[in-house]
């Protein structure tokens, strides 16, 4: 049973009152995390936006995902609960850019991270998570050119994991950047017992010294699973209040006190309570551009 504050109990009894669901990602403030009704993973929150029955979606993370739920979910009021907090990474890339790029490759399929704007989205063939991105690549037929945007990094793991060639973006997450493989030496040496916890949203010399690449959920399960104790987390801080929350016998250590995101940060309770209150920042897109991102998004969510 969680102990509420008055904001958090407050903004509960709204989301009865207007049959609202609370949903957050990973890396939002603690008080967020808690407060919500299910926390999760990109592609865990894009499949929980499509199958809530809920009439108003109360969207804690950033642009591109409530955007995405309004891709998936068109008759539900969809509200992001601070209109300002966007993805650096998605804004690296334009449809404009992207349509220039097919035209250089009019043969390539075209797989966006969903961490894209939906006018991109609607230029893309697939979508992916971190969660799926290595699945769904290795399923496009060999000998089929495959342009990946927007991120580096994420595209050279999938060029690992499923050796297939990529036409990358050059693309990046500017917190996962933050992170470079000398703070994980140093951490690793003064925690040998400790297992490394990577993003594949990290740089490519992250990855290779990492024990495992997981998305902000996969990063839960593994903890969860794991006989080890201690744990180096190389992703955004946020997600450590949730790894030890739910594992309170284990250590969770931080490489560097750079890696935040000044975006997911940006969603407070007084400022969700607020958007809820007043149904503020919903977000709607063009009727042209949702229907021809919805086909590349559904099937990003029939990937696991
Ligand atoms: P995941 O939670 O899907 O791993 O995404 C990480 C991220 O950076 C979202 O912006
Ligand atoms: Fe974008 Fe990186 Fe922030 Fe995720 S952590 S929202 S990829 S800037």
């Amino acid at each position: 049973m969680v102990d509420y504050t008055e904001q958090q109990e407050e903004l509960r009894e709204l989301a009865r009152e207007k049959n609202a669901l609370i949903i957050a990602h990973n890396y939002q403030r603690p008080e967020i995390q808690d407060v919500a009704h299910f926390t999760g993973d990109s592609l865990e929150l894009s499949r929980m936006a499509a199958g809530t029955d809920a009439d108003i979606i109360l969207f804690c993370g950033v642009h591109f995902m409530a955007e995405t739920a309004h891709i998936l979910s068109p008759q539900k009021k969809v509200l992001l609960a601070e209109l300002k907090a966007g993805c650096p990474m998605a804004d690296m890339i334009t449809a404009e850019d992207l349509v220039k790029l097919k035209g250089e490759h009019p043969q390539a399929l075209v797989v966006a991270y969903v961490n894209t704007s939906a006018a991109v989205k609607a230029e893309t063939d697939i979508c992916c998570t971190s969660a799926n991105a290595a699945t769904v690549v290795a399923n496009i037929p060999e000998g089929r050119e495959i342009i990946f945007i927007p991120d580096r990094n994420l595209g050279h793991y999938v060029e690992q994991k499923t050796g297939r060639e990529l036409i990358k973006w050059q693309g990046y997450c500017p917190t996962h950047e933050y992170i470079t493989a000398a703070d994980i030496r140093r951490t690793r040496e003064e925690r040998p017992d400790a297992v490394v916890l990577a993003h594949p949203e990290c740089l490519p010399e992250v990855q290779e010294i990492a024990d495992s690449l997981e998305s902000t959920s996969g990063m839960i399960r593994y903890a969860r699973e794991s006989a080890a104790s201690s744990f180096i987390i190389a992703t955004e801080m946020g997600l450590n209040h949730r790894l030890q929350k739910e594992n309170p016998g284990k250590q969770f250590i931080t490489p560097t006190r750079k890696a935040i995101c000044p975006n997911m940060k940006m969603t407070t309770l007084p400022k969700a309570l607020a958007t809820l209150r007043e149904e503020r920042y919903e977000i709607r897109l063009d009727e042209e551009i949702r229907s021809r991102a919805l086909a590349a998004v559904e099937a990003m969510v029939s990937y696991t």
